[in-house]
């Protein structure tokens, strides 16, 4: 089975509303590629006027947090029906900034995975281990566990849907993109271990994405990789180089 590639970006903290219409406009040309799923996602204040921007273009917008709770006295947070409304197709799961700075859990990554599929958005849910896991040897133990735990409670049918992102945390923003070799092995192991929870065909079908110092250079690599199905794009997801990475293919 083919799965289909899905080239993603993640604009953090990055960019105003003027300039998140800006910036669409700019890479609305460069990111046309009708083999690869296209996907912006923005800060929350953005995602009206990124959706507007992007109509008629081949670009999903995506939200990078959302909670957990349908509504109510959560001053400060986007609960998943806004962003059903405003017209966000995916979203951004447990980025590894967000457990750090915003204290996620696997266990509130899992409540939100669960809740954003109950809303029909998809769930990019991110893993990844430290540079001290990775020297002490545990970087699948460390990966399992997060997908296991961010996936309890989800159908085979469900999984199947989701996308999931394997971003090291040593790689994302420092400019060490992770080897192919150490990509593809993490995403193997990813999948192994969607088959062992769900079953081959579920394991066949998720999606899995690498992230961290992805870009234009290093994505044919990456992407060619018979696991990785696409990447999660910080920083180069705001220059003309997002085209570029898109189209790894061209
Ligand atoms: P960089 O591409 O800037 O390393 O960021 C990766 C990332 O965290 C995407 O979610």
């Amino acid at each position: 089975m083919m799965r289909r590639k899905i080239v993603a970006g993640n604009w953090k903290m990055n960019k105003t509303p003027s300039e998140a219409v800006e910036l669409i406009n700019t890479l609305k040309p460069l990111v046309a590629n009708d083999d690869v799923d296209v996907v912006f996602c923005v800060p929350a204040i953005d995602i009206t006027v990124a959706v507007e921007a992007a109509k008629g273009s081949n670009i999903a917008i995506g939200a990078e947090n959302m909670y957990y709770e349908e509504s109510g006295a959560y001053t400060g947070e986007i609960a998943p029906a806004m962003l059903v409304d405003a017209g966000v197709k995916y979203v951004i799961i447990g980025h590894s900034e967000r457990r750090e700075y915003f204290a996620e859990t696997d266990e509130t990554v899992n409540k939100k995975v669960l809740k954003a599929i109950e809303h029909g958005i998809v769930p990019i849910i991110c893993c990844g281990e430290t540079l001290t896991q990775r020297e002490q040897g545990v970087t699948i133990d460390f990966v399992r566990q997060q997908i296991k735990i961010a996936l309890q409670g989800v159908t085979a049918d469900q999984a199947k849907e989701v996308v999931i992102a394997y971003e090291p945390i040593w790689a994302i923003g420092t400019g060490v993109v992770a080897t192919t070799e150490q990509a593809q092995e993490v995403c193997v192991a990813i999948r192994a271990c969607i088959a062992e929870v769900y079953d081959e065909a579920t394991a066949e079908a998720i999606r899995i994405q690498y992230g961290g110092s992805v870009s234009a250079a290093s994505a044919p690599e990456l992407f060619a990789q018979a696991d990785i199905d696409g990447g999660l794009v910080g920083g180069a997801s705001l220059k003309p180089d997002f085209g570029a990475i898109v189209n790894y293919n061209k």
